[in-house]
């Protein structure tokens, strides 16, 4: 089907009805502030000669950066994606807690969806967008749960109020109403006050990379994109085009 210059291009009878949809006034609107959006990246370079041999260490070094630009929130949100049985991938944000020689830690539910998919297949993979420095960094591994020593390490050094909302809420289930959560809450507040023990059900878990890709953007969209891939010990660094 063919569209005019501002519409998508499209031969699925499908897509018909998002065609339809951006068409109309409002959206042609919304359309063009999308549109509008362009930005030309000039903040860094990312060149062979100067970069960290260690892909992890690299990682450490951009990581930093992020921190201490004050100006950006949440510097280690990722975007973890799963994998489920039927081979659909599933993504969400979770929060950086750790990270050590080899591994990227992150905390959650074992028994929610991503808990689930996790169960079923190791392979995951992690995005990192810091706009203030113009840069992505996109992890691929696999992932493994963490000790139970570790996990209770980590728990007991949350505020109590988290460590309730890891009782109170059974994730990813389908649940009647907030009051429902609330009410969980104040069950387990009376339950452990101040003493609250790691539930089962909750722990850390370790994303081993295979390769760690950086990504500087660059003027003209000739973006820099080191590839790092990991072989034993050691990682190999390859250029890809943008
Ligand atoms: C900024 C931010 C940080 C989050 N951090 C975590 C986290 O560290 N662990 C976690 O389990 N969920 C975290 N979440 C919630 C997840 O995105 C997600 O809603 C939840 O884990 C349920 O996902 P699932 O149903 O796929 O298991 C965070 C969400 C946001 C927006």
């Amino acid at each position: 089907m063919k569209q005019s210059n501002h519409q998508i291009q499209s031969d699925d009878p499908d897509s018909s009805d998002l065609v339809n949809s951006l068409s109309d006034n409002s959206s042609a609107k919304t359309q063009a502030k999308i549109r509008d959006i362009r930005k030309q990246y000039l903040f860094a370079a990312l060149d062979e000669q100067k970069v960290l041999p260690n892909g992890m260490e690299q990682f450490g070094l951009w990581l930093n950066e992020a921190i201490d630009c004050k100006l950006m929130d949440e510097p280690t949100a990722m975007i973890l994606s799963t994998v489920d049985e039927v081979g659909q991938p599933h993504s969400r944000v979770v929060l950086l807690k750790d990270i050590t020689m080899d591994c990227f830690v992150f905390f959650s539910n074992y028994e929610g969806h991503k808990g689930q998919q996790i169960a079923n297949n190791k392979m995951v993979a992690l995005v990192f967008f810091w706009p203030m420095q113009e840069r992505q960094v996109r992890i691929e591994g696999s992932v493994e749960k963490i000790s139970e020593l570790l996990s209770i390490r980590y728990f007991k050094s949350r505020p109590i109020e988290n460590q309730l909302g890891a009782w109170a809420s059974p994730q990813s289930q389908i649940i009647r109403s907030k009051e429902f959560l609330e009410k969980q809450f104040e069950y387990y507040l009376q339950k452990y006050g101040n003493d609250v023990p790691k539930p089962p059900h909750w722990g850390g878990y370790a994303v081993k990379p295979t390769s760690i890709e950086f990504w500087q953007g660059r003027p003209n969209r000739l973006h820099d994109r080191l590839l790092y891939t990991r072989h034993g010990n050691s990682w190999n660094i390859t250029r890809l085009a943008p």
